[in-house]
């Protein structure tokens, strides 16, 4: 199955990679606006197939939709990346009009895709899609808080001094530095609560570093991160494409769940071949539903912020 990525910049070709790295698509199809640069990172990772052992086929186009015709999913990285200091939220006046006309392009050549957005302010623009497509809600995903929760396990793992995947954990709300919901209290190294091994100040300062570590890391590369980001994306292009029916959360568009109706925020969703195929009801505690209702204002303050565009 095909795999469209739009943005050919660090984020764009780290998960083009990823995706060919994990070998379960037939084509990646890499788009940039710049002249030759998505072509360039298609023959420069092509490159890596014979190294690396894969068969997806990694092809560049400047600008042409034509080329990525029919793809199951196409992912939108496009747009303006953070500088260090800057929030996400400040980047949505010119990222806005950019994934719009993305949004528009990979339409008009594959009207099944599911779209997953990556582009920030992250949920105001997975938003916009749904507001500019009119797609069924399944089919438009937001991609932060598969990114966040790997920040998460990240710190967590350090502080516990074990490997990743001794540990379990999700972030979930909006995907920005105030508004992530990091649930600690449900954090588990093999099934044990982290508290059984963690003070409560550890712990908060665990909850804090994963909320900054976007920033953290723009402000230490002078531009936003790409790795991860890259690796978050092929997951879920992965769960969809293989139709594994993962659990990721993901910004969705809620109506109801979580008491939030008409935003796109953080929630654990399960995804396969169509997209968001459900939306799990996670019983939070009082002081997850608080933080969640916050962070739920803070990004439809900057949703509304497109009204005025
Ligand atoms: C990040 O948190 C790109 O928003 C993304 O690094």
């Amino acid at each position: 199955m095909k795999v469209t990525v739009v943005g050919a910049g660090a984020v764009g070709a780290s998960c083009a990679e990823y995706v060919a790295i994990k070998n379960f698509a037939s084509e990646v199809v890499l788009v940039d606006i710049k002249e030759g640069y998505a072509e360039g990172k298609a023959m420069d990772l092509m490159q890596t197939a014979s190294l690396n052992g894969f068969d997806t086929k990694i092809t560049g186009s400047t600008s042409d939709y034509s080329k990525t015709a029919e793809s199951k999913v196409a992912v939108i990285t496009s747009g303006i990346p953070r500088k260090p200091g800057m929030t996400r939220e400040e980047l949505i006046g010119i990222n806005a009009g950019i994934v719009k006309d993305v949004t528009s392009n990979i339409l008009k050549y594959s009207p099944n895709a599911i779209i997953i957005v990556v582009s920030n302010p992250m949920d105001t623009m997975t938003y916009l899609v749904h507001k500019v497509s009119g797609l069924p809600k399944n089919r438009i995903i937001g991609m932060g808080g598969a990114l966040d929760s790997a920040r998460f396990k990240y710190g967590l793992a350090e502080a516990l001094g074990c490997p990743s995947s001794d540990v379990d954990g999700m972030v979930i709300g909006g995907h920005s530095d105030v508004g992530m919901v990091p649930l600690i209290d449900k954090a588990v190294r093999n099934s044990v609560a982290v508290s059984e091994f963690l003070s409560q100040d550890k712990m908060d300062e665990i909850v804090e570093a994963t909320k900054v570590g976007g920033a953290t890391l723009t402000k230490l590369l002078g531009t936003s991160a790409w790795y991860a980001p890259g690796a978050a994306v092929s997951s879920l292009v992965q769960s969809i494409i293989c139709d594994q029916k993962k659990m990721f959360p993901c910004s969705a568009l809620l109506a109801g769940e979580y008491g939030l109706s008409d935003i796109s925020i953080g929630v654990p969703c399960i995804l396969g071949k169509d997209g968001i195929e459900k939306i799990v009801s996670v019983e939070l505690n009082e002081k997850e539903k608080a933080k969640m209702i916050e962070s739920a204002e803070g990004v439809r303050k900057t949703n509304q912020l497109l009204d005025s565009m």
